[in-house]
């Protein structure tokens, strides 16, 4: 496989087809694929995937290196746009790699042939990921990497400080910090306020530890909407790592058929530059202008820094939906501006939809408000408010 993977330089695709990796395009494609491994350890697998069960994921699907590797599948298209965000990355040229959290060793063992000049070390604290990954290792036979089963906290024991130039974290730090829950919040700027930063620093204290002077941390981790990734980027300037923006990424992929993204943030020691929420704007509108014209309309989180940019505004009217049973909340509103009606929609998870219709177009902005509102409005109760501080009552 070494011989394979050296001579052809095989593209990171053949590397996971090589392996048995399979794109699955949906839950049963995905099971399909896991029961022909193994049917057996799928049967187990499937409960804990689905909550019905409780138990350890990864002691089970890491019972055997096929099966593991059958089980990536549900990752791959995520994985691959990572692995090839890297493979980009021509200023990166680490000697000394660190990965957090490396379960099978997938990723390390790609870090290993793609940096052949850099010693790779994985850790991870469950025994079965580990034993995993030294057998891929060795069917790879790549000898510059090492893996170490090792609890995070115990890093600081292990290695002395400055002792890697680049650490990596993977969907990794939602299970060592605890569980995350994904904010909730109707204006980014004044979450951020109230919730600068997620718990403890002393975790991201041990990476700025470890990593040396002129090093970088890449994460990549579970920061499901623009407040969380404000969050983890204040949490990583409080441990002395500063983001940089212009560096970092969003990466687009496929998990099962659902169109995602995730943020890839990379950080340094080197003196802090944008501001968190000036440094969100940028990353997530790289791609993306916003001309405040009447007649555009933008959605996501290009439609909350387009409403904040539009400056002073008035309110004129907002109906509120409670989703019954559940935590979503949605407020439709008109606003006004010295040039603009705004018909502006959003949700305390994350939806955000902004029209900018001309000024006085009042019967347009109703109707908008109204067909946005259709689709929703079977979730639950609406109730007018003519005021923002009756709406927040
Ligand atoms: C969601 S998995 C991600 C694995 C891999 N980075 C990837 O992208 O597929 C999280 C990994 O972190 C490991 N992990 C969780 N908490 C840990 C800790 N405190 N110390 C070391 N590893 C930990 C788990 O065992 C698991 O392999």
């Amino acid at each position: 496989m070494k011989i394979e993977m050296i001579q052809k330089k095989l593209s990171i695709d053949e590397y996971f087809e090589s392996m048995g990796i399979k794109a699955c395009h949906s839950r049963n494609g995905f099971w399909k694929h896991a029961a022909n491994v193994d049917s057996s350890l799928a049967e187990k697998l499937e409960p804990l995937f689905t909550r019905k069960m409780k138990g350890n994921i990864y002691e089970l699907k890491n019972q055997s290196l096929p099966f593991s590797l059958a089980v990536e599948s549900w990752t791959m298209s995520f994985h691959l746009a990572f692995l090839n965000w890297v493979n980009g990355q021509e200023k990166l040229k680490p000697k000394r790699i660190l990965e957090i959290g490396c379960d099978n060793g997938l990723l390390a063992c790609w870090y290993a042939t793609h940096f052949p000049d850099a010693e790779i070390v994985g850790i991870d604290r469950e025994a079965n990921s580990i034993h995993c990954a030294k057998q891929l290792a060795m069917q790879l036979e790549v000898d510059n990497v090492r893996f170490l089963q090792m609890d995070f906290s115990e890093l600081k024991q292990g290695f002395s400080s400055n002792s890697f130039d680049l650490i990596i974290s993977v969907r990794t730090f939602h299970e060592i910090m605890g569980p995350i829950l994904i904010s909730r919040y109707w204006s980014l700027t004044e979450y951020l306020k109230g919730n600068p930063t997620y718990g403890d620093r002393k975790y991201l204290q041990i990476v700025d530890h470890l990593l040396s002077e002129d090093g970088t941390y890449l994460s990549c981790e579970r920061l499901e909407n623009p407040a969380d990734l404000g969050k983890w980027a204040n949490a990583l300037h409080e441990a002395n790592l500063n983001v940089g923006w212009d560096e970092s990424e969003i990466i687009e992929y496929q998990e099962l058929g659902i169109h995602k993204r995730s943020p890839i943030i990379l950080a340094t020691k080197s003196k802090a530059g944008r501001a968190t929420l000036d440094g969100i704007e940028h990353l997530c509108m790289k791609h993306q202008d916003v001309v405040l014209e009447a007649g555009n309309s933008y959605s996501g989180v290009a439609a909350e820094f387009a409403f904040h940019r539009l400056g002073k505004k008035k309110f004129h009217t907002g109906q509120y939906l409670d989703v019954t049973n559940h935590w979503h909340e949605y407020r439709f509103e008109i606003w006004e501006t010295m040039n603009f009606l705004l018909v502006y929609c959003y949700g305390n998870m994350g939806h955000r939809q902004l029209e900018i219709l001309p000024g006085g177009a009042f019967s347009e902005a109703r109707l908008l408000l109204q067909e946005s509102m259709k689709l929703f409005h079977h979730l639950g109760s609406i109730v007018h408010y003519k005021s923002m501080e009756e709406c927040q009552e």
